[in-house]
């Protein structure tokens, strides 16, 4: 007798259809599982034929096969477990045959409970795409199935419960679709706590209005690692196609919170200085997403950036650019999205007073340069936004007076934002950042002046194609700021300015 049975899996962050097709025949007892399953796959059968047992159940003594199709796809988690028991028990006569417009996921403990997977929203995602009207989910991840609209998601506790669903004796409940309100959150940290340094603010302003990368560089002390950490309470809100294309990626990496479990804040991660390659840009024996991935719409905060291997942040140049990031295995190809905002701060030199107004450096200019060598050209090209941190003027520390809060800067940046998301309503990207060159000229409309004042620069400074485009993405936000409809020569001096540190420091 053969059954099959519908069910998902991952590759990257976006699912696919799985078909578990179950042959049991005479011949000696045996139990296999081909279709290209990885280790954790194969594992499945213990669990299965346990799970099976303990339900009440019988396990079949006979020749049984559990293909899973397409198998020119590796099969890796252990999300298959329901699926293979299903196609078993209905393969034997245990169950009564469904129609496919069902599909089910879960792994099944050796008493039978389903247990929670991880990536069940891509998978959910995937299901109502290609049409199935049903999935059956492990109770855990009701939460994340319901962030999708227009299919029944329903709960699973045990093997047995859903025996009994499926052959109309007990009845599960779907889970109710849900209505997401999206909630500020409350930072323990506020801009108003930092005196001074009104030019790195307004830098940091601009940066996160159009998402742009930004290198903080300075003395020890000046309050760049302040800055950045608070760089969270000012980012504008995600829209909902943001906020689940980041689930996504929490879903695949098992890090959701189960009653809340849509990210509606941008991520920021801050990884240390020790990361490995595979850690920062995705990668590992079993394919995960990394930092840049996880920071996915949101921040990505690389401090001490000289403190990196050099093979590390370089790792980044490509996903920089791209915003996807592509993983190669033998048999498959994982792609994760990378679309964030890299903020990186550095000193100046090893001591770290390269360039102080009083205090004396102590590197020998080998030391300096090599230090500074660390950032190579290309990378220092990708990052738009480069602004000094000077040490905090006394005046500034002493004074009593409240800088302006995070409220407050934010509220200007959401504003900018929305012009934004108006713009590019109908286009792949959502920030002046990620402009495509195609629509640069397009969208990034000059006046005469503003144009000279480019041109002049450009000839003057020679700056890189890629420099050229950045200067007048960022042009485009400043206007953004002042809601303006044409970049003005204002606009574009304020976004040279931004780029003049790496000729000061890396001539
Ligand atoms: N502008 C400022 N206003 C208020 N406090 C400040 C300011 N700048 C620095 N500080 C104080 O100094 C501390 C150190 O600042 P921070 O760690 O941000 O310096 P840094 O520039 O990152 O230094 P390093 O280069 O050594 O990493 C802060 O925790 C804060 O208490
Ligand atoms: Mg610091």
């Amino acid at each position: 007798m053969f059954c099959k049975v519908a069910s998902m899996g991952i590759v990257g962050i976006d699912a696919f259809e799985v078909l578990a097709e179950a042959d049991i025949s005479r011949g000696l007892p045996s139990f296999d599982i081909v279709g290209l399953p990885d280790i954790g796959v194969k594992e499945a059968r213990n669990r299965v034929r346990a799970g099976i047992k303990n339900s009440g159940f019988e396990f079949p003594v006979s020749k049984i096969t559990v293909n899973l199709a397409p198998a020119d796809i590796k099969k890796i988690g252990s999300f298959y477990d329901l699926p293979i028991a299903l196609s078993i028990l209905q393969a034997s006569h245990q169950i009564p045959a469904f129609n496919d417009k069902n599909a089910f996921i879960g792994e099944l403990s050796l008493s039978g409970e389903v247990k929670s997977v991880n990536g069940v929203l891509p998978m959910v995602i995937k299901a109502k795409e290609l049409g199935f009207e049903n999935i059956f989910v492990p109770e855990q991840n009701l939460q994340e199935g319901t962030i999708v609209a227009g299919i029944n998601v329903f709960p699973v506790k045990t093997l047995s419960q859903l025996a009994s669903h499926l052959k109309g004796r007990t009845r599960i409940e779907p889970g109710m679709a849900k209505t997401f309100e999206y909630k500020d959150v409350q930072y323990d940290v506020d801009f108003k706590e930092v005196k001074g340094q009104l030019k790195a603010k307004r830098a940091i302003e601009v940066a996160v209005a159009g998402g742009h990368n930004i290198l903080l560089i300075g003395v020890p002390g000046a309050g760049k690692s302040m800055l950045a950490k608070r760089i969270p309470s000012i980012l504008p809100p995600m829209t909902f196609e943001e906020a689940v294309e980041t689930t996504k990626i929490y879903s695949i990496v098992g890090n959701l919170s189960q009653d809340n479990p849509l990210c509606f804040n941008r991520p920021f991660r801050a990884p240390h200085q020790t990361i490995s390659l595979a850690g920062l840009t995705g990668g590992g024996s079993v394919p995960m997403p990394g930092e840049i991935s996880l920071a996915h719409n949101g921040v990505l905060f690389l401090d001490e950036l000289p403190e990196f291997a050099r093979a590390t942040i370089e790792g980044l140049r490509q996903p920089m650019e791209d915003k996807v990031i592509t993983i190669s295995r033998a048999k498959s190809k994982l792609t994760y999205p990378s679309f964030v905002m890299v903020v990186a701060a550095m000193n100046p030199c090893p001591c770290g007073f390269y360039g102080h107004p009083t205090k004396k450096c102590k590197c020998t200019p080998g030391a300096v340069e090599k230090y500074l060598s660390k950032v190579s050209g290309p990378m220092l090209d990708r990052i738009d936004i480069h602004v000094e941190v000077a040490p905090v003027e006394f005046s500034d520390m002493a004074s009593n007076s409240e800088a302006e809060s995070s409220e407050e800067i934010r509220a200007r940046v959401t504003k900018a934002r929305k012009i934004q998301w108006q713009r590019f309503r109908n286009l792949s990207f959502n920030c002046n950042a990620d402009i495509n060159a195609a629509y640069i000229n397009r969208i990034c409309k000059t006046t005469k002046e503003a144009a000279n004042m480019i041109q002049m620069a450009f000839e003057k400074l020679s700056f890189s194609a890629r420099a050229y485009n950045k200067i007048l993405k960022i042009a485009r936000t400043i206007a953004d700021l002042d809601e303006e409809e044409i970049i003005n020569a204002k606009h574009v001096a304020e976004a040279l300015q931004y780029r003049s540190l790496d000729r000061r420091y890396w001539r």
